[in-house]
């Protein structure tokens, strides 16, 4: 099929996606029939990613049938070389800008790395877990810019702590609070180590009423290294403990080695005397077709009540 008319098609498919989000996926790899290419829409910003090395020579063919097709403010092709991110800008303007999902606002940078600060693929997860939030004391672990956390104070969580090692995601995740008029209190976006919050919180009989952890898949941090494979049961274990009765746990990954069923059996493992009342598999939201068939579109994830 011509690339217009998949790139076309593509787009069609998420029509619907219009009355809630202005950020999306527009093209997801395999699940759009252009396997290895992926394009995210942030508002008027795009965002593409060159995975095979055959989109390369087509990038400003990609390009020129974008900004025939919707407004295009800035426009930025990222691909690995090794190690390295190669970026190139086919469209020069502003890299930031803000988008609204849900209601929400999101300050994005296109041009900071591969991750510009807000994943589109968690937007029904962050829903479906704020949803449960109502004057809830909830942790949000691995936090990035908070995006759990300011889904979870606009639907009613009475107190939200916020854990990430990086202080540079923690203070977006500040600004994206008072983007959207939340007040910013600094005992809520803690630079520490989850691990060792979650620790510090059995210790202290410091309970939460819903627990959100989404780990990375590798971390390095003061010497210790994170791995999911290793260390995701003791995690969970270490949660469960400051987790109150009736509360509800939110984990997931996208290591694309660990499967649905894999991560039920971490969790089975780290169950304790804990008693599972309700679980459910969730993944990625439907402008990613195609999900978990390839391993840059992957996320395996539970959304558990307890007893
Ligand atoms: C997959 S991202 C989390 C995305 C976030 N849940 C969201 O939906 O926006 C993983 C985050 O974990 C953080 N991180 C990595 N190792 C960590 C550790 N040991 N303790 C706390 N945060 C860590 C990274 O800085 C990164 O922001």
């Amino acid at each position: 099929m011509e690339l217009r008319t998949l790139l076309n098609k593509a787009i069609e498919r998420r029509h619907s996606l219009a009355a809630i989000t202005n950020c999306l996926r527009l093209v997801n790899g395999k699940g759009d029939g252009c396997d290895g290419l992926l394009i995210d829409r942030y508002h008027q910003h795009v965002q593409v990613q060159v995975l095979h090395e055959r989109w390369s020579k087509r990038v400003d063919e990609i390009a020129q049938i974008l900004i025939s097709m919707m407004p295009v403010d800035y426009l930025i092709v990222k691909s690995r070389q090794g190690l390295d991110l190669n970026v190139k800008v086919l469209k020069q303007g502003d890299p930031k800008t803000i988008v609204e999902e849900n209601g929400l606002k999101f300050e994005v940078d296109l041009n900071d790395g591969l991750n510009c600060g807000l994943f589109l693929d968690m937007r029904e997860n962050r829903r479906m877990v704020a949803a449960a939030c109502k004057t809830k004391k909830v942790f949000n672990g691995f936090a990035y810019t908070c995006s759990f956390g300011l889904y979870a104070r606009h639907y009613g969580a009475t107190e939200v702590i916020n854990t990430d090692i990086s202080k540079r995601t923690l203070k977006k995740a500040e600004d994206n609070y008072r983007l959207n008029g939340f007040e910013v209190s600094k005992d809520e976006f803690v630079t520490t180590d989850t691990m060792a919050y979650l620790n510090r919180a059995v210790k202290k009989e410091n309970f939460f009423d819903i627990i959100i952890l989404d780990p990375p898949s590798f971390s390095r941090h003061e010497g210790k290294t994170f791995q999911v494979k290793r260390d995701m049961p003791v995690l969970i274990r270490t949660a469960l403990e400051v987790l109150r009765p009736k509360g509800r746990l939110f984990v997931s990954t996208n290591y694309s080695e660990i499967s649905h069923a894999q991560l039920e059996e971490m969790l089975a493992k780290s169950l304790n005397t804990r008693r599972v009342e309700k679980l459910e598999r969730v993944g990625q939201d439907q402008d990613f077709p195609g999900s978990n068939s390839f391993k840059e579109s992957y996320l395996s994830g539970l959304w558990v009540k307890f007893l």
